[in-house]
């Protein structure tokens, strides 16, 4: 057993960043279009006098920036002392496993298939980092596998004796599934007897659109919750994301804050105040009502594609951004190139280690999703002959 390699990058943010074709119809995002500055309801007073009357471009750099906490506590339901705001999703999850995991050699459990950064991160902080299978098809969570990797019993493993973390994402990328709350107990029960803790990255329950759950966080103690405005409502370039914690923990975690970034942009702040009291307006917030209208009218174009394939295995889709089917024939290898060349894109499974498997994301505008699935379907007859006539040629 050697020693924790540290990860120094991450290819799949490269690939996100450079790799993507640049193609008409793309069906790679997992979060919505942006939306136009145009269209964004700020106004100029919310900049040149903050919510506390302050004109000033700098404010002093506390912990915590006063209109955010409040607006965040609105947002979340969580008490201000619990919320650790951050650049996006991706940095909370690194507060948020820094603070967790102090230790080299800390021992991490995360889902697989999952996003890969929770992985790449978890890396980086030179953990030693397994992972549990979840379900085929459906992607829901056995507790029992969490504890069977936990008790050495899958692989004869060592058992994991400095467990500090258990991680999941709810909803599920890349398959949108739902973690129910009766689920995500147990998984805190198995945690707290191991003295470990639950992090649940969050970025995409608001996709659920309707009964969306309250956040894990409220779940018990155990629960450390990641989200951010940028997947579900166009608003990726405020990098809004927070952390909720336990008040002990979150200190913990503003001062991991201290050592990466200090201060966020306080411009960035400000607008995230705006964006958070335009959807504070339920259902009279224009943000939300389009999100929703965008995604059910993409879920149904989704559903008919899906319905009409026999070479997918996978479920209908119900709610989230993104779904990943298993083909039946062929590798996502072959199906990412021949979409292409057909003007659309997908993301190939091998990203989430399952290369039987590509992700679908929905978040483009609905004729832009419409043409990139019939372009799609294409591709997948043209990769079905080409696995007859290979099959035939041996
Ligand atoms: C599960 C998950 N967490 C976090 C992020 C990063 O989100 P953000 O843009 O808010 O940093 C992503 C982005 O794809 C994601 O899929």
């Amino acid at each position: 057993v050697g020693e924790p390699k540290r990860t120094t990058r991450s290819p799949y943010m490269e690939f996100a960043k450079t790799g993507i074709v640049d193609v008409p119809f793309p069906l790679t995002s997992s979060g919505l279009e942006s939306i136009d500055l145009a269209r964004f309801p700020v106004l100029l007073e919310d900049l040149t006098a903050d919510l506390t009357g302050d004109p000033a471009l700098s404010v002093p750099g506390n912990y915590g920036y006063e209109p955010v906490q409040e607006a965040l506590a609105l947002h979340t339901g969580a008490d201000p002392a619990c919320i650790v705001p951050a650049g996006g999703a991706s940095m909370s999850n690194h507060l948020a496993m820094a603070a967790v995991l102090t230790q080299p050699g800390d021992q991490v459990l995360i889902e697989s298939p999952s996003y890969p950064l929770l992985f790449d991160t978890a890396r980086y902080l030179l953990t030693d980092v397994h992972s549990f299978d979840r379900e085929p098809v459906d992607y829901s969570v056995d507790p029992d596998r969490i504890s069977a990797v936990i008790e050495g019993r899958m692989r004869g493993a060592e058992r994991l004796r400095r467990l500090r973390l258990i991680v999941l994402t709810n909803l599920h990328n890349p398959s949108s599934a739902l973690l129910d709350s009766e689920t995500l107990r147990e998984i805190g029960e198995i945690a707290e007897r191991h003295g470990a803790r639950v992090l649940v990255d969050e970025t995409y329950l608001a996709a659920m659109l309707e009964n969306t759950p309250r956040s894990a966080f409220f779940l018990g103690p155990t629960f450390i919750t990641t989200n951010s405005l940028t997947k579900v409502y166009g608003l990726s370039g405020l990098r809004c994301g927070w952390i909720l914690a336990q008040p002990a923990l979150a200190r913990q975690i503003w001062q991991m804050v201290d050592l990466f970034d200090v201060n966020p942009p306080h411009i960035a702040q400000r607008l995230s105040v705006v964006a958070l009291r335009e959807l504070a307006r339920g259902e009279d917030s224009a943000i939300r009502r389009n999100a929703r209208e965008l995604l059910c009218r993409n879920i149904e174009l989704l559903n008919r594609f899906l319905s009409s394939r026999d070479d997918l295995c996978v479920r209908l889709h119900s709610h989230g951004t993104t779904s990943f089917p298993r083909l039946t024939r062929g590798t996502a290898g072959e199906l990412v190139a021949l979409a292409e060349r057909r003007g659309t894109s997908i993301t190939d499974g091998r990203f989430f280690e399952a290369p039987e498997h590509f992700r679908i994301g929905i978040g483009a505008r609905s004729d832009v999703v419409e043409e990139g699935l019939a372009r799609l379907g294409d591709a997948l007859d043209e990769l079905a002959k080409l696995n007859v006539s290979s099959r035939s040629a041996h």
